[in-house]
């Protein structure tokens, strides 16, 4: 069993996670709208990675024996002023949503519950990955915005490879 609050706070999540995917979702909308698919499609991926990420949640507090208590969720914005101001966007709320479970998991820890805790594990992971990846697109939108030169140098200088010459010993293994 988890604990009333614990559970309570646990269904709040689950909640944001459904907020975001409709926040994802109407990104998506805006960029349709605008006729850039491409920037669309990396909303819907989105929209479903969130879906996903509240089944988790509606699992583990059915695991646990707690009711599931769904609550209204708010409208997403359906505008913004550009490309740039949306990814601002998505990357202040994976920001907010990380500072969310990180809250959760002092809970978890101020309760002894380790099996909260270890469940709430994968988001915190999850979510260094997730303000990694808006930031870079963030970033690769304002380069573009920029003149796009040095978004394609970019590109160009990303495809170096080291070749290894061949008389020369890079690790030494040991090996006679
Ligand atoms: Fe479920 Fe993007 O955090």
């Amino acid at each position: 069993m988890i604990s009333e609050k614990m559970g309570k706070a646990l269904n709040e999540q689950l909640k944001w996670e459904l907020y975001s995917g409709y926040l994802y979702l109407s990104m998506a909308t805006y960029f349709k709208d605008r006729g850039l698919d491409g920037f669309a499609r990396w909303m819907e991926v989105q929209a479903l990675e969130e879906l996903s990420h509240a089944m988790k949640f509606y699992s583990y507090l059915n695991e646990r024996g707690f009711k599931v208590d769904l609550q209204p969720i708010d409208g997403p914005p359906t505008t913004w002023d550009s490309p740039v101001a949306v990814f601002e966007h998505v990357l202040e709320h994976e920001q907010h949503v990380t500072k969310r479970i990180h809250d959760l998991v002092d809970l978890a820890i101020e309760e002894r519950d380790h099996g909260t805790n270890n469940f709430l594990q994968w988001f915190v992971g999850e979510q260094v990955e997730e303000e990694a990846s808006a930031a870079e697109v963030l970033n690769k939108v304002k380069l573009v915005q920029d003149g796009g030169g040095l978004y394609l140098l970019d590109r160009e200088l990303g495809q170096r490879l080291f070749n290894v010459p061949p008389d020369v010993t890079i690790l030494n293994t040991g090996a006679k």
